[in-house]
């Protein structure tokens, strides 16, 4: 029998009952459903609003159901809705009358809050862990190849020198935010719900104070009205999710490119990568390609709980029971795609000589080096501009590079150019010579290195 079923004069239509159940999927919040109810028959066996062995009797049984749960015996009912009543009910049917008072004081509107917010703030911890284990990735990787010279690209038309080591530092940079945003996002949701009730909490003489302090939050929320109706964290939460796949979605993109043949500045590891059924030449990078198309779904979740929660007036309406499913994905993608995405990258085979090779290549990367070197001698920055943008013409004529060209050539441009040019045109002094904040200096990059290092060992 239904929990509500008092009022009602006729069973559920049969498909209204599957229509309307949420068990098939909040399920996986049983442990957060029993965690929240134990704190409230602790509370309300504090505050005399049932007995103390009362109290005790439905805690124990809430022990049991937790433990059989967990060892595989319990099976949950599409007739008792949810994951709260389906606890609730097996509750009292193992400990009989008693049970029936767990639920004094409460909602399931409160219940759901509770829960929901606990097994984000858990998930949120857990994606920080593994972010963290990434930054690890980054920083070994990076240390390894602060000296790698790479093309820095704008429009993907080469640009500036840098390395791979200053390339890999930005990503590290980036998930650095992912996790100051889920930081804030769980110290922003860390407010207990639990007592709101339905929506205006209660008259019995409870201590939400105490909820809040036995299940970890910082205090209790300050309206009940809103304590109901807000799914705000989990829409940040999703927020932050959908930014830290459009990082990793990015990062794939670029291995992407750099392990085709064009490329070549990668080879990833065999274990990370698949073959072709027909093209016995084939090795793809389907883990980078699967991290790019499942942000496309991540981001799906953020609209579908946007668009659910725009247009309900308050407090609690049925339609807020689709906020799970979403968050529940987005929980399952990113905790997917950041494990093997990283290991892929620990794994890949870097080609340092393909990418100095790019670096070399006659693309001109050094052109803004050859302008900074005639600045330095004197001329204004637009002249040199000028200057070294008619050298660049002359080098495609003639099919020469910058540091190929003799003293002359360079003479007839400008009387500012002395032998000590080949130096500035040197790679690796481009390189080495950007040396403010953030560049790709090897002294710059080891310190964003210390950096990102002291920032993971901080939370580790
Ligand atoms: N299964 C419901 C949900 O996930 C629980 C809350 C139900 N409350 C209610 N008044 N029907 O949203």
């Amino acid at each position: 029998m239904k929990l509500w079923a008092g009022r009602f004069q006729k069973e559920t239509d049969s498909a209204v009952n599957d229509f309307n159940s949420s068990i098939a999927f909040d399920a996986r919040m049983y442990r957060q459903d029993i965690t929240g109810s134990i704190a409230h028959a602790t509370m309300l066996g504090e505050q005399g609003i049932i007995e103390a062995h009362e109290a005790e009797k439905i805690i124990e049984g809430l022990k049991a159901i937790l433990v059989d749960i967990e060892e595989g015996n319990v099976e949950f009912t599409v007739d008792m809705e949810d994951i709260h009543m389906n606890i609730e009910s097996l509750l009292t049917s193992r400990i009989g009358q008693t049970g029936k008072r767990l639920h004094t004081a409460r909602s399931r509107n409160d219940q759901v809050a509770v829960d929901f917010r606990m097994y984000v703030r858990e998930e949120i911890q857990d994606i920080i862990k593994i972010i963290l284990d990434f930054e690890t990735i980054l920083v070994k990787k990076a240390k390894a190849h602060v000296s790698t010279l790479l093309p820095g690209y704008t429009h993907l038309q080469r640009a500036q020198p840098s390395t791979l080591g200053h390339h890999l530092m930005a990503y590290a940079n980036m998930l650095k935010r992912d996790v100051t945003r889920l930081e804030d996002c769980l110290e922003r949701m860390n407010e207990c719900p639990l007592g709101a009730g339905a929506l205006a909490t209660t008259t019995y003489p409870i201590d939400r104070t105490r909820t809040a302090e036995l299940l970890g939050f910082s205090k209790p929320t300050d309206n009940s009205l809103d304590s109901v109706s807000d799914r705000d964290f989990a829409i940040e939460f999703l927020c932050a999710c959908s930014i830290l796949m459009m990082h990793l979605s990015r990062f794939a993109e670029e291995i992407i490119l750099w392990c085709s043949w064009e490329f070549k500045y990668v080879e990833l590891d065999d274990a990370y990568s698949t073959g072709s059924s027909i093209m016995p030449q084939k090795k793809n990078p389907d883990v980078a390609e699967l991290v790019r198309g499942k942000t496309g779904r991540v981001y799906g979740s953020l609209i579908t709980l946007l668009t659910v929660m725009k247009g309900i007036p308050l407090a609690y309406n049925k339609d807020m029971q689709e906020d799970k499913e979403c968050v529940f994905d987005a929980i399952d993608t990113v905790k997917m795609c950041l494990p093997v995405f990283a290991a892929m990258i620990d794994t890949m085979n870097v080609k340092p000589e393909n990418m100095r090779r790019s670096a070399m290549d006659g693309c001109f990367i050094n052109a803004t080096d050859c302008a900074d070197y005639l600045v330095k001698k004197g001329l204004p920055f637009r002249e040199a501009y000028m200057v070294v943008g008619k050298l660049v013409h002359t080098c495609i004529e003639k099919g020469e590079k910058l540091d190929t060209l003799s003293l002359e050539e360079f003479q007839e441009v400008s009387d500012c150019f002395h032998e000590d040019i080949y130096q500035a045109l040197y790679m690796n002094n481009c390189v080495n010579g950007r040396k403010a904040i953030g560049g790709p200096a090897r002294t710059e990059v080891n310190r964003q290195i210390a950096a990102i290092e002291a920032f993971v060992a901080e939370r580790t």
